[in-house]
């Protein structure tokens, strides 16, 4: 059976590419997507891309990669440092987790060095640009293989 591995950008990710430029890059979330599925697809992965800029939905994705999925690549955004009910969700799931960050937050201004979900997450990539998503895609692979 296929392996399925969800990609989930939160708030504003919607914007990559239009979004301060000089943090985030000048490529799109389509970038992204296309990216990724490039290397899922020859790794006979299934990969679904989705972005949400409310965090119910986002929580609703990961309860229904439960059933779905056996890893889950995400990004939360501005979520990653205020939301303890999507740390709840993704302890609920228990597959792998990947947490990815475009900039090194940890560069950055103080609120963004705390992530709630990186305490759940098996690895965390930031400030590898877009790429971030890539390497960890090659993780999940060789985790999954
Ligand atoms: C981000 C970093 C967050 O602090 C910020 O709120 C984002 C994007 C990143 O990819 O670098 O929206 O997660």
């Amino acid at each position: 059976m296929t392996k399925t591995v969800f990609l989930i950008n939160g708030p504003n990710l919607n914007l990559l590419g239009k979004r301060q430029p000089a943090i985030y890059g000048a490529d799109t979330l389509e970038d992204v997507a296309k990216r990724c599925e490039a290397l899922a697809k020859p790794a006979g992965l299934g990969l679904r891309s989705m972005q949400s800029n409310h965090e119910g939905q986002i929580i609703d994705w990961i309860h229904e990669a439960r059933d779905s999925a056996e890893a889950i690549i995400i990004n939360p955004g501005a979520f990653t440092h205020t939301s303890v009910a999507i740390l709840d969700a993704l302890n609920a799931f228990d597959g792998l987790v990947f947490e990815v960050h475009i900039s090194n937050v940890h560069k950055r201004e103080a609120f963004r060095h705390h992530s709630f979900v990186s305490g759940r997450a098996d690895g965390v990539l930031a400030g590898f640009g877009i790429e971030g998503y890539e390497l960890a895609l090659r993780r999940v692979i060789s985790l999954l293989g």
